[in-house]
């Protein structure tokens, strides 16, 4: 038995739809903890591609069943869907879908309620994925939130959407937009509260009992630690806890019944929507980086601002989340690099230091101090294990795992689900 979180170190899009599917070969369950259809995680197999917003990437395997937990937030027509489309791949999810009856719902309002937000925001704005995600979380905090159980409940249903609406549209007012109406919004959510009736349950007890029967349970996070609420970038994050302790909350499993942390990272670093990047590279060396590596958001489809791997910031990562385990992943697209770079100090107001800042001014001043590594010329996709990798990928990937004095578990090399190089009895 074992309980596993999957997290993703930098700013999200490392990699973890494929890493999750991997490890769901053996897993009983997969719980998504947090976060919405702002994630994507894409999965290629069988010469297809599939990419999942709120779905657990597990879907595909039909031992595994798949948890919405608590700790997320879910758009139901988003939802509807996605599980239209994983129907389509001939996956039978009866039974195996849960989700969370308390877990909160993205209403249109929410969505309405981010652009506008943005909007205000002008050049500062967040450049969020649009999906209702803070807007949602903020009603969650503020106690007036919808909840999934609340969706099979038409008259709550509808005295909470007009509270919600009445306040929501003065704020619309405020900004010149337009005022949203009641009726068809609250009967496209009975329609699909009846939709998701038989997924809707009490998944943490499921998953206490799951833990009780000694299940192989894997805790999927989406975006990644430098987006956490808490710990993130702010306010150039996300609205919710994508790190270990945000696992516990959003599926009511303890602290004490996870066993092991897995921080996914590229090999190089990748950011969407704005705030810090200590690494950017506004150059020639990122566009290669992002056409080598095809940088589009699966979400939102924006070209991802690419740089190189920054240590500082992932030893970080590491120590908030207790990673024991680390996985590299889309080390096929340095390929072919003269000479690669890693990020191992910041200097900042002309101080040296390893410690990543917290706050905007000083995250805004840096200028990263880089190891440089020989790249390599060979396709590292040919590999078939570890040893066959070039001599420079070895000693480039032991100078990752010796900085952040974490064993490397996988190497991924390409998207497939056979360009994988698992390092150790996982
Ligand atoms: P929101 O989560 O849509 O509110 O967006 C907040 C910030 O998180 C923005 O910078 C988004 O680009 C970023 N973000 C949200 N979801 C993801 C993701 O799955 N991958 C990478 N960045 C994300």
């Amino acid at each position: 038995m074992s309980v596993r979180v999957i997290i993703g170190a930098q700013w999200g899009d490392e990699g973890k739809g494929k890493i999750v599917d991997l490890l769901s070969d053996q897993a009983d369950y997969v719980i998504r903890y947090q976060g919405g259809a702002n994630a994507g995680h894409t999965l290629n197999f069988d010469g297809q591609t599939h990419i999942l917003h709120l779905i657990p990437s597990g879907i595909f395997h039909s031992n595994t069943t798949c948890v919405i937990g608590n700790g997320v937030v879910i758009d139901p027509l988003t939802l509807l869907d996605e599980i239209a489309l994983v129907k389509k791949s001939d996956v039978d999810i009866e039974g195996r879908l849960l989700i969370s009856e308390t877990a909160h719902v993205i209403l249109p309002y929410h969505k309405s309620l981010d652009k506008v937000g943005e909007h205000a925001l002008g050049g500062q704005k967040i450049g969020t994925t649009g999906r209702g995600i803070g807007p949602a979380y903020v009603h969650k905090i503020a106690r007036v939130g919808v909840r999934m159980m609340d969706l099979l409940d038409p008259d709550l249903l509808r005295k909470k959407m007009e509270v919600n609406l009445s306040e929501i549209n003065t704020k619309l007012a405020a900004y010149n937009a337009e005022p949203l109406e009641l009726e068809d919004m609250y009967q496209q959510m009975l329609d699909a509260a009846e939709k998701l009736r038989p997924f809707i349950c009490n998944t943490t007890y499921r998953m206490h009992k799951a833990l009780s029967a000694g299940r192989e349970i894997l805790m999927e996070g989406a975006q990644g630690a430098l987006l956490d609420i808490d710990h993130g970038t702010y306010p150039y994050v996300t609205s919710s806890s994508p790190t270990a302790g945000g696992a516990c909350i959003g599926s009511g499993l303890p602290p004490t019944a996870i066993d092991n942390v897995m921080g996914i990272t590229k090999a190089y670093c990748t950011r969407v929507g704005n705030g810090p990047f200590p690494t950017e590279l506004n150059d020639e060396t990122g566009d290669k980086i992002r056409d080598a590596g095809r940088e589009f958001g699966s979400t939102t489809g924006r070209p991802r601002r690419c740089g190189w791997i920054d240590l500082v910031a992932l030893k970080y990562a590491v120590q908030i989340n207790g990673m024991n385990e680390l996985v590299v992943t889309k080390l096929d697209v340095l390929d072919g690099f003269e000479t690669l770079k890693a990020c191992t100090s910041y200097k900042i107001n002309g101080e040296e230091t390893t410690e990543f800042p917290l706050g905007l001014k000083d995250l805004d001043s840096i200028e990263p101090v880089y190891a440089e590594h020989k790249g390599w010329k060979e396709s590292t996709r040919d590999a078939e294990s570890y040893e066959e990798l070039p001599q420079q990928t070895k000693d480039f990937l032991d100078a990752i795992s010796k900085y952040l004095d974490v064993d490397i578990s996988i190497v991924s090399t390409g998207p497939g689900r056979t360009e994988t190089l698992v390092l150790s009895d996982l």
